[in-house]
């Protein structure tokens, strides 16, 4: 419990998050679902990156905002390959009256580059939210090479 809370976010980040979430949502593409979706994250070396998702005609290519986002971060960070690339928290920003969490494969991606114990929040424009630890969205992941370091 202290662990976790060690790495609580503080209330000024998370208004910044769910602000670029909020941007990000302005430029998603989403012409065949009409359902737009922006996400924002923090890395551990503190830039903040947006994400939205960007449809295509052949629908299975569609690319989520949350997988975006955490492809940002990835250009933003100096990583060379190594550990050092990790994200703190992420934001999905939705204006659905039911809350966005994210999808089945953006948590498996989400698991490669964030701890256990980082968090993740849906929130919409109504300004309801929920929130969740990265092991509560995909426990017992599928980390094979294990190359992230987690102390
Ligand atoms: N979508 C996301 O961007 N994130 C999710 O976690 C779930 C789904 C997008 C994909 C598609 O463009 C639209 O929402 C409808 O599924």
């Amino acid at each position: 419990m202290n662990e976790f809370k060690s790495k609580e976010i503080d209330v000024n980040i998370w208004q910044a998050l769910v602000k670029n979430a909020q941007q990000a949502y302005q430029k998603a593409y989403a012409p065949y679902s009409n359902f737009s979706v922006g996400a924002a994250a923090i890395t551990t070396d503190n830039k903040i990156v947006q994400g939205c998702n960007v449809e295509n005609a052949s629908y299975g290519l569609t690319v989520c905002a949350e997988r975006n986002c955490i492809a940002q971060g990835v250009i933003a960070t100096e990583h060379n390959n190594t550990n050092k690339l990790e994200f703190k928290a992420l934001v999905v920003y939705t204006e659905q009256e039911k809350l966005t969490p994210p999808c089945g494969a953006c948590r498996q991606v989400i698991s490669e580059f964030f701890p256990g114990d980082a968090q993740i929040k849906a929130v919409n424009h109504l300004n309801q939210q929920q929130q969740w630890t990265v092991e509560q969205l995909l426990p017992d992941a599928f980390t094979p090479y294990d190359l992230i370091n987690k102390t």
